[in-house]
């Protein structure tokens, strides 16, 4: 792993949690992280964000799931990026296979997102990943690209690669089946390569039923610099074991 990209791993509760929870969680957390080589975030539910902001104390980061492409107006429901960045959100996950699957966000959607978020001062950590039936039709590469393409095609390479990508197969999310070390590597390089040597420098992460068990195997392959977890990062102890993994 080169050392200018410093090990992440980010927990995405998705909709889960309360306030009481998301001080415990990330009061546990902090004492964890302080001084760690690992860089630590969590992405609570957008209303337990300023919990999370100021139980973190620095210690870690905060990031929101999912913005507007908007900056204001009549969009009912919607967050714009300005209110997460004023809330203390210093992430905001994009393209997330949640939301380009249950609510019909297409790669011009996630590319405008990405955008939107770069412009006000929120770091995106753009989701990439396939589905079960693509990667048995052979079309893994061929998805992954486009995902990648719709947003370099609007930002450009360089804004992409200054920013975080997460590899998560959907097939590997929330249903305990791993990517293998070597599948998920080979897609590692695969998207790395997509973004020439500007891509040396690009953080990106593993997502998919990542665990303390299997996470050690995943973070030493050469191309995978952290993870995205999901299930195991509700787990106080079980997302710490998960972040000591990607320490050594
Ligand atoms: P799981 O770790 O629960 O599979 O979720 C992964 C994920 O979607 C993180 O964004």
């Amino acid at each position: 792993m080169s050392n200018l990209r410093r090990p992440l791993v980010a927990g995405n509760w998705k909709m889960h949690g309360n306030r009481a929870m998301a001080q415990q969680l990330v009061t546990a957390l902090r004492a964890a992280c302080q001084g760690s080589a690992v860089e630590v975030a969590v992405f609570p539910p957008a209303l337990l964000v300023e919990t999370a902001v100021s139980a973190a104390a620095q210690a870690l980061t905060v990031g929101i799931q999912n913005i507007s492409q908007h900056p204001q107006g009549a969009f009912t429901g919607e967050l714009s990026v300005a209110m997460a960045q004023e809330a203390g959100c210093h992430w905001c996950l994009v393209g997330h296979s949640e939301r380009r699957a249950l609510y019909g966000e297409s790669n011009q959607d996630v590319a405008a997102k990405f955008a939107a978020a770069q412009a006000g001062g929120v770091t995106p950590v753009l989701c990439l990943g396939e589905t079960l039936e693509q990667r048995e039709a052979g079309q893994t590469e061929a998805v992954v690209a486009a995902q990648l393409k719709a947003v370099t095609d609007n930002v450009g390479v360089a804004a992409v690669a200054a920013a975080v990508i997460a590899y998560e197969p959907v097939w590997a999310i929330g249903t305990g089946k791993t990517a293998s070390p070597e599948q998920a590597q080979a897609v590692h390089a695969f998207i790395r390569a997509q973004l020439g040597v500007e891509g040396e420098v690009t953080r990106i992460l593993y997502g998919g039923s990542v665990n303390a068990g299997n996470a050690r195997a995943l973070f030493s392959q050469p191309d995978i610099d952290g993870g995205l977890v999901g299930g195991a990062s509700l787990d106080a102890q079980e997302f710490i074991n998960v972040v000591q993994a990607a320490e050594q």
